[in-house]
């Protein structure tokens, strides 16, 4: 019995002595846990002469029940106190910074065709779209590509139905013939947008990128235009002149048709971006082939035009020194987040 009140004034000293709840929970398992003081006393009652037991039963009963009541008042005022140095404003650090939100940002690729469109719009063309799952007509017919032309077979093509009139556009290009169906000469657009080819991929290839199409019809334009117009295309991409060389370039619906290179805008001597050798392949264009013009209902005895396939992704990369195309789509946000 004594050995109850000497453990009973223990506990209600270490309880008021008590700062926080992680004390008083700690005081409480040492008392009235299953291994506690109160516990340890009960399982010397069997031991204990008969008489005696059950006084000594009843006292430990009450004395865990004055411990659980004596934590009970001093978590109570625990926590008035923790509210009301809260509310005096104690404890709290208006100077801390807040914490930060998850935000969302553009996509690279959008943020560079939309640098484009800006560029276009104010060299007079109009923006346009046009369907990702395209007809056959639009995507290669219309384009000169007849059904047996082997350019067919470089696209490697998604066909969409049996029939293989639905397609995957391969580029831009169909972009051009909805155009003329569309506009009257003379006009100037730009169309940017995702195109599809099976293929392997790796480093350089995806199946699924980006291009921007452009294509001006007018009055005797040549291939004179066509030199000066990309050479501000790429003074507005890059922010300064570069030097440009065309080499001939096959594409069944532009006659002649160029590959357009220009001088590595990042180095002198070669580098990494242009494999040595100063020059980056930037973009094939051509003057508009007359059956191209036909087929969008424009007749080529009148009018003439060149166009362009920008390589959207190719200049994203350029311009934030991405390795690797299949870093754009492959929604690893560890990427995205850095834009
Ligand atoms: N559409 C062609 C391609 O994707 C590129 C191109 C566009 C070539 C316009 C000439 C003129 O390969």
């Amino acid at each position: 019995m004594e050995n109850l009140d000497a453990t009973l004034e223990e506990a209600l000293g270490k309880v008021a002595a008590c700062e926080d709840e992680a004390a008083l929970k700690e005081v409480e398992r040492a008392f009235v846990g299953k291994k506690g003081a109160v516990a340890a006393i009960l399982a010397t009652i069997p031991s204990l002469p008969p008489d005696e037991r059950k006084d000594v039963g009843r006292g430990a009963n009450e004395l865990k029940q004055k411990i659980l009541q004596a934590v009970a008042a001093r978590a109570g005022e625990l926590s008035s106190a923790t509210l009301e140095a809260e509310r005096k404003g104690e404890g709290f650090d208006p100077t801390l910074p807040p914490a930060r939100l998850a935000t969302g940002s553009l996509h690279p690729i959008t943020l560079v065709t939309r640098e484009l469109e800006d560029l276009f719009e104010s060299m007079g063309y109009t923006v346009l779209d046009g369907p990702e799952v395209e007809l056959d007509h639009y995507n290669f017919e219309a384009l000169n590509i007849g059904r047996d032309h082997p350019a067919r077979d470089s696209q490697d093509t998604f066909y969409c139905d049996e029939e293989g009139r639905l397609v995957l556009r391969t580029h831009t290009s169909p972009v051009q013939v909805r155009a003329m169906e569309r506009l009257d000469p003379p006009f100037r657009v730009v169309a940017p947008g995702k195109v599809f080819r099976q293929e392997t991929t790796d480093a350089s290839h995806d199946h699924t990128f980006h291009q921007m199409e452009g294509m001006v019809v007018g009055k005797d334009i040549s291939v004179g235009n066509l030199i000066g117009a990309m050479k501000t295309l790429l003074r507005g991409i890059f922010g300064k002149d570069l030097d440009v060389r065309l080499r001939p370039g096959h594409f069944p619906f532009v006659e002649p048709g160029f590959e357009l290179d220009a001088r590595c805008p990042f180095c002198s001597e070669g580098c990494s971006v242009c494999g040595r050798t100063t020059w980056i392949e930037l973009l094939p264009c051509g003057l508009v082939h007359p059956n191209v013009l036909r087929a969008g209902g424009i007749d080529p005895e009148e009018w003439s035009g060149f166009a362009f396939g920008l390589g959207l992704s190719r200049l994203v990369m350029l311009r934030y020194g991405i390795d690797d195309v299949r870093h754009l789509l492959g929604g690893d946000l560890r990427f995205l987040e850095q834009f």
